[in-house]
């Protein structure tokens, strides 16, 4: 129990991937985490396995184009934030460096799928987790779109049925360097019977 926190407390987004190669035996593990994930209805949520290299090649310019509008767009303090945090890439190159593309994708505004888009993001952090435990890394990243006709491109690529869409990338792979452990916890943020009574008296 113990390791599954410590894991857990030590996973960082990290797009530093190296060539390495990814078998299919730690894929599987990656890919049975996310299945294994809670879902409102079973099947709702879907995982597609990219390593084609046109495909990310496509997925990869969308992204890049649509996260350059989306980042203009934002006020200047959260751009600011954004790209001084130390692991920003505008290039995005690391969706084609992973040699690893998971597409998470479900269908959100389906009456029989209620809360699909929840469960997906349970599932990418299933794999995220998992991906961790076998000491590969992940960087979680979610499309900016900004209009339809991104996404009708972005669903043309993976041949998405209607309604269906994507609703994150994680690029999985092995780090080009030892991982440093970084502490990301204040605990500050859990709460006690109200909003803003510190549950941890740290
Ligand atoms: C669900 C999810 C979606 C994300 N989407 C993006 C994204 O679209 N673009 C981006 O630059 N970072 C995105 N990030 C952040 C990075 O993947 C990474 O988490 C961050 O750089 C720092 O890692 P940390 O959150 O593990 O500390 C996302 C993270 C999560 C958890």
């Amino acid at each position: 129990m113990d390791s599954l926190l410590h894991l857990m407390k030590r996973n960082r987004g990290n797009r530093n991937f190296s060539d390495r190669s990814v078998s299919k035996v730690v894929l599987d593990k990656i890919l049975e985490a996310g299945v294994s994930a809670p879902s409102g209805v079973v099947d709702s949520v879907h995982i597609l396995v990219v390593d084609q290299i046109e495909k990310r090649q496509s997925i990869h310019r969308i992204c890049f184009e649509t996260e350059r509008i989306w980042l203009s767009g934002q006020p200047a303090s959260v751009r600011e934030r954004i790209m001084k945090s130390p692991d920003f890439d505008p290039t995005l190159e690391y969706l084609l460096k992973a040699p690893v593309l998971l597409v998470v994708s479900t269908r959100p505004n389906d009456p029989e799928s209620p809360h699909a888009v929840e469960c997906a993001f349970i599932a990418l952090g299933y794999m995220l987790v998992m991906a961790n435990g076998l000491g590969l890394i992940t960087a979680p990243y979610a499309p900016s779109i900004m209009d339809d006709s991104d996404e009708k491109q972005l669903n043309a690529i993976m041949k998405l049925p209607p309604g269906e869409s994507i609703q994150a990338l994680l690029p999985v792979g092995y780090p080009e360097k030892p991982v440093k452990p970084i502490a990301r916890h204040t605990y500050r943020n859990v709460f006690f019977n109200e909003y803003g009574n510190n549950y941890f008296q740290t």
